[in-house]
């Protein structure tokens, strides 16, 4: 089966979160949704919950949140326990989330860095996988701090 992202985003992030949705499915990922699906004004935390926990929960292996900066979202996803929510501007930050911090959320902010670069930093999240070795052991005190 195939692995599972869910995405989500506000108002601020539907033409990147389209983006994101796309870029994960040509990469092979099964891909939940979870809007909004207008333009009318929402908010960001409310949506930021849905993944994080679902990602927490073990429901998807990653999440995609988009809104205006993607820090209103890292800020919301990262008080779910379990979701460790990487804020990333460049497809160098999101290959080091997943590499050293083994992040399990990715928050993009469309106004910040738009459509290609975008697509681009998703696309970087999506194909990294955690390095583990000495990176395991402060990921732990990550997950140690939740206690
Ligand atoms: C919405 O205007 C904006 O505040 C939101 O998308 C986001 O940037 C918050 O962090």
């Amino acid at each position: 089966m195939a692995d599972r992202v869910i995405a989500g985003s506000d108002h601020a992030g539907l033409s990147l979160r389209a983006e994101a949705v796309k870029v994960a499915r040509e990469a092979g990922f099964e891909v939940e949704d979870v809007g909004p699906f207008s333009g009318e004004s929402v908010d960001y935390p409310d949506y930021a919950r849905q993944v994080a926990e679902a990602v927490a929960s073990g429901r998807a292996r990653l999440g995609l949140l988009v809104c205006g900066t993607g820090i209103g979202m890292s800020i919301a996803a990262n008080k779910v326990k379990g979701a460790r929510a990487a804020h990333c501007a460049s497809e160098y930050e999101a290959r080091m989330a997943r590499l050293h911090n083994d992040a399990n959320v990715l928050c993009i902010g469309e106004r910040v860095v738009g459509l290609g670069l975008g697509a681009a930093i998703v696309k970087a999240f999506l194909e990294t996988r955690f390095e583990g070795g000495r990176h395991e052991r402060r990921v732990q005190k990550l997950k140690d701090m939740e206690k």
